[in-house]
């Protein structure tokens, strides 16, 4: 047997980590600009995070969620105080897109309605209701192709005040910023907007920040820049800091019957030791304020970079388009400066690195762009 030949790879394999510096086999190191996708918040393989873990795995990896664990209490309400959702219930699971799948079923399940509104370019995650909601028909499998979906532009006011004026809709699910789509986000009126007709017409309005939460905008929910409170949220990615663990946060309002969901995994007590760690240490660095300084930073310089097209983003979410190919780019940033960065479309680079990437490593990458853009 091999693993399923699936991915588009570097033929570069990471064998260790320390904060943003990753090393190779060939003891190589690359500053990590992309985070593994988005995932590393509180920096590779940080002694907190590691003796975290480590100490839960001398008492108890793992028991079900048949027996009461009060690590999933100490992680709610950490997570509660971190987000300002205090009051709002957590329900754990695995990935992003287990996440969503749980929050599309609160919603069904408490709403009785089967239709979903999502926004086009949106990536939810790849399980059958996600994937039917991420706008990207070369991923969609014909299973789950009856699924009922409209999807609506982002900042579509009159579209979103003409479908959203209906009971017709179990949600309305939106990234807090979209990240696989290259860091589009909605205006402050859009949410306002959207907060305002889900509540109106019973509609559960949802925030997705599996990429944008966490603290990398420099807010902990991205949508928080614009002054709503939705009934539901999703995270995963950094929540972990690399340990696969995801969660739905729900309004008190929406209600489930003990029974009506569950899952084996979901909130172990290793998962928990991990996302525990990492709400603690993103509280005692200021992580987040370093995010939005950082973030700050990098977007005033880039702008006065020759040859960067379009900025967007916020904190460490952020993506740059060049009037020069970003692939070339891209591949330079990695064989000759050490930089690890994603991409959107072949078209835009993404930059995603750890909560506490340092300022020294910010000038490094803008030095090493600006010597490219120079060249190129
Ligand atoms: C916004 C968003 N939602 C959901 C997901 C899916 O998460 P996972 O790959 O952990 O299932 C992703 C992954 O990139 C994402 O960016």
């Amino acid at each position: 047997m091999k693993p399923l030949d699936i991915y588009h790879q570097y033929p570069i394999e990471l064998i260790s980590g320390k904060y943003s510096v990753v090393s190779d086999s060939e003891g190589k190191e690359y500053i990590d600009f992309y985070g593994g996708h988005g995932v590393i918040s509180i920096g590779h393989s940080h002694p907190n995070f590691v003796n975290a873990i480590t100490d839960q795995l001398d008492k108890l990896a793992f028991y079900s969620n048949a027996f009461k664990n009060s690590l999933q209490f100490k992680l709610a309400e950490l997570l509660g105080k971190a987000s300002g959702y205090e009051t709002y219930d957590l329900f754990l699971s695995n990935s992003g897109a287990e996440a969503n799948e749980n929050a599309l079923k609160v919603a069904s399940f408490c709403t009785g309605r089967s239709k979903i509104l999502a926004i086009k370019g949106a990536f939810h995650g790849r399980s059958a209701g996600a994937v039917a909601i991420t706008d990207n028909k070369g991923i969609q499998p014909n299973f789950g192709s009856e699924m009922q979906v409209d999807f609506i532009e982002m900042n579509d006011h009159e579209n979103l005040d003409k479908l959203l004026s209906t009971k017709d809709y179990a949600a309305f699910i939106i990234e807090g910023i979209q990240g696989v789509n290259g860091i589009w986000e909605g205006n402050a009126d859009f949410w306002f907007a959207a907060r305002l007709l889900c509540t109106n017409t019973g509609t559960v309005l949802i925030a997705d920040e599996v990429q944008s939460g966490y603290g990398r905008t420099g807010k902990f929910f991205a949508h928080q820049f614009n002054k709503v409170i939705t009934d539901v949220i999703t995270v995963g990615k950094g929540m972990g800091n690399g340990f696969p663990v995801a969660g739905t946060l729900i309004s008190p309002y929406l209600k489930l019957e003990k029974g009506k969901h569950g899952t084996t995994f979901g909130g172990g007590q290793l998962a928990c030791a991990a996302a525990i760690s990492v709400l603690e240490t993103i509280n005692a660095e200021n992580q987040i304020d370093n995010a939005a300084e950082i973030g700050e930073h990098l977007l005033s310089e880039l702008d006065k970079l020759n040859g960067v097209k379009a900025l967007r983003g916020r904190g460490l979410m952020l993506s740059i388009e060049f009037d020069a190919d970003a692939k070339a780019i891209r591949q330079k940033l990695i064989n000759d400066y050490g930089f690890i960065t994603g991409f959107s479309n072949p078209d835009i680079l993404r930059i995603l690195p750890p909560l506490n990437v340092s300022k020294t490593d910010a000038e490094k990458f803008l030095k090493a762009l600006k010597s490219i853009l120079e060249n190129i």
